[in-house]
């Protein structure tokens, strides 16, 4: 779309924040992307300690099974986009078990060098709005805990179209609010109040508790899955759907169409 004017009748170019503006702690989307960037850079040497908290240790295993169960299988190529630390790619590495058949893209340098550490992947730096990758190129794309991040889902989607090969299969990974209002609660006590307490006394660290918190708001203020599977949809994915695990863990899938 670049160059070109915008046309808001058309669902597929209609913006779709995935959360608004969080003034607690910036004033605008220009102050977004910064705000973000500072955030992942400075907690990145505890991303994994404090996700291994989040998930009460079961967050890797999970990012195995899930891709297993969404035919990722051998002789694919995958991107891993928001790569972070490399969490999601290290299980993926584990199953192509082949040089080069995973590529980690995330633009925090902090987290890349994290990744670097823990993983011999090509890591590109870059961001899912504009990923520097030719058309058709992977049979995979995956997404892992990200979308929140983005800062208008049509853009992003539509370019994890591009780069996925005719017949390729997109995985994005959230957590989604629970639906009863006891479930809300008390996912709200533990990620608002908990979580980023014990994050701070267990690294000492202001910035991974602040990771945290921030992780709460955009969860809390997150689109609901539906306008999620919509964008898949408008953005040009088939056979979209969304699975859900534990009333909190949401595997959103689609082809690109052959
Ligand atoms: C919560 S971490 C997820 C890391 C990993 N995927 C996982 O499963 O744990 C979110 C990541 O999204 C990245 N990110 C933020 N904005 C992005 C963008 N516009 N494009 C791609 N990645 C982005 C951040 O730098 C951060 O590493």
């Amino acid at each position: 779309m670049k160059g070109e004017a915008r046309n808001p009748n058309d669902p597929a170019e209609s913006p779709t924040a995935p959360h608004p503006i969080l003034t607690k702690y910036y004033q605008s989307e220009k102050e977004r992307r910064p705000f973000v960037s500072a955030l992942f850079d400075d907690a990145a040497e505890h991303y994994d300690w404090v996700c291994a908290l989040g998930s009460f240790g079961s967050g890797q295993r999970y990012r195995r099974v899930v891709l297993l169960r969404s035919g990722l299988c051998a002789g694919m190529k995958l991107l891993d986009v928001a790569t972070g630390t490399g969490l999601v790619a290290r299980s993926a590495a584990r199953i192509l078990r082949e040089p080069g058949a995973v590529i980690g893209l995330d633009p925090s340098g902090g987290m890349l060098r994290e990744a670097r550490l823990a993983l011999p992947i090509p890591l590109v730096q870059g961001t899912v709005e504009e990923l520097p990758f030719a058309n058709d190129h992977f049979d995979f794309l995956s997404m892992g805990y990200a979308l929140r991040h983005m800062a208008d889902l049509g853009v992003a989607f539509r370019e994890c179209l591009r780069v996925l090969k005719p017949g390729g299969r997109v995985l994005i990974l959230e957590i989604t609010l629970p639906s009863s209002a006891i479930g809300q609660r008390v996912f709200r006590v533990y990620f608002e109040k908990v979580l980023p307490r014990i994050a701070r006394i267990s690294t000492g660290s202001a910035k991974a508790e602040l990771l945290m918190k921030y992780y709460w708001d955009t969860m809390a203020e997150c689109v609901p899955p539906d306008v999620i599977l919509g964008v898949l949809k408008s953005s040009g994915f088939i056979d979209v759907e969304r699975r859900v695990r534990g009333g909190l863990l949401s595997e959103y899938v689609g082809l690109k169409p052959a």
